[in-house]
């Protein structure tokens, strides 16, 4: 088995998820400010810290996908943050992409930079113990997006970045995110991410990434936030089983969903029901940033100090996410 390979593996053996804590300082500073911290170095650390000390994280949460800021930082018992979390028995990631940036030729619609210089970034990262990357395409569904150009511009720079992290001997995670909100039906969303998908597969196998070490980071197939259209949590399982089994290669181990907007609740639910119905030979677990963090951050923001309590409540989404990513999750365990 290669190393990537087995990596890959480990980040989601057993049920194991993984938490998404990148967030950009300037997403992290709209988090803190929602709950009326200051958004400092140090509150973003504590904030952190508290997360990745929790008693979960050595059953719960084999990889943390962390940002440029946190991967450089040193916690309070004077370790640096990639050895807090190597010390739990998780693996440390880090966001490579800068971001997405107006795509030009469709000024509507975003392309995600970052291929410059990244070979020598991911070197750097590589040494401070990164062992698994992350890079985010975003697509939004209207009556004529996304487009061609889009999709084939965000599926061959997420090949581009896949296949330089390969060559660095981490493994990369492949993120393209059909956004929730619109007005679409689940129908659209569907036909959309099975495109998307499979266009970022066709330029994945051009830059000979390996896909037995990979993992890929989809959304799962719902309604546009604005639609009228309501469906059942077994109907976005069936529709997103649909999707990755077709349009998904044999070879790629593992899937980690994200959030994307979903409450903590549902995002459990849907994928606890996913796993229940999975035909597939495909891990299917979790992925999340918002879906793990949300009550833990309202918590902390109340009293920064009581981390036993916000460890606590962090500690019950992931052990509730672990169990939904082997379908034996139940509504009676939420509190
Ligand atoms: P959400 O789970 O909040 O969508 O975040 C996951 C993520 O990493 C988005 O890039």
């Amino acid at each position: 088995m290669s190393e990537l390979n087995n990596i890959a593996l480990k980040i989601l053996e057993n049920g194991k998820g993984i938490l998404a804590a990148d967030e950009s300082t300037a997403t992290m500073t709209k988090r803190l400010n929602s709950v009326n911290v200051p958004s400092t170095p140090e509150n973003r650390l504590s904030f952190r810290e508290t997360l990745f000390s929790s008693s979960s994280m050595n059953e719960c949460i084999g990889g943390v996908i962390l940002y440029d800021e946190t991967i450089r930082q040193t916690s309070s018992k004077k370790n640096t943050i990639p050895e807090l979390i190597s010390n739990t028995g998780s693996f440390p990631g880090i966001k490579v992409d800068t971001g997405a940036k107006v795509l030009a030729g469709s000024p509507e619609e975003k392309v995600t930079e970052g291929l410059d210089g990244l070979r020598d970034r991911l070197k750097e990262y590589h040494k401070l113990g990164a062992k698994f990357t992350k890079w985010r395409g975003v697509y939004n569904i209207s009556k004529n997006y996304p487009s061609k150009l889009s999709i084939h511009s965000n599926a061959h720079a997420l090949a581009r970045y896949s296949s330089l992290v390969q060559e660095c001997n981490m493994v990369p995670i492949v993120e393209p995110e059909v956004l929730m909100e619109g007005y679409h039906s689940a129908k659209e969303c569907l036909k959309i991410t099975s495109e998307v998908i499979k266009k970022c597969f066709e330029e994945l196998i051009i830059q000979k990434v390996d896909l037995k070490g990979i993992i890929l980071k989809p959304n799962m197939i719902l309604a546009g936030d604005k639609s009228k259209e309501k469906i059942s949590n077994e109907e976005v399982a069936k529709l997103t089983l649909e999707c990755l089994k077709t349009s998904v290669p044999s070879d790629v181990p593992g899937i980690a969903f994200l959030s994307g907007g979903q409450s903590e609740v549902e995002a459990t639910e849907n994928l606890n029901l996913i796993n229940k119905h999975n035909n597939t030979n495909f891990i299917m677990s979790y992925s999340y940033g918002r879906a793990l963090q949300q009550s833990a951050l309202k918590h902390w923001s109340k009293d920064i100090h009581n981390i036993e309590g916000t460890q606590k409540i962090f500690n019950h989404r992931a052990e509730m996410n672990t169990l939904a990513a082997q379908g034996k999750w139940s509504k009676d365990l939420e509190i």
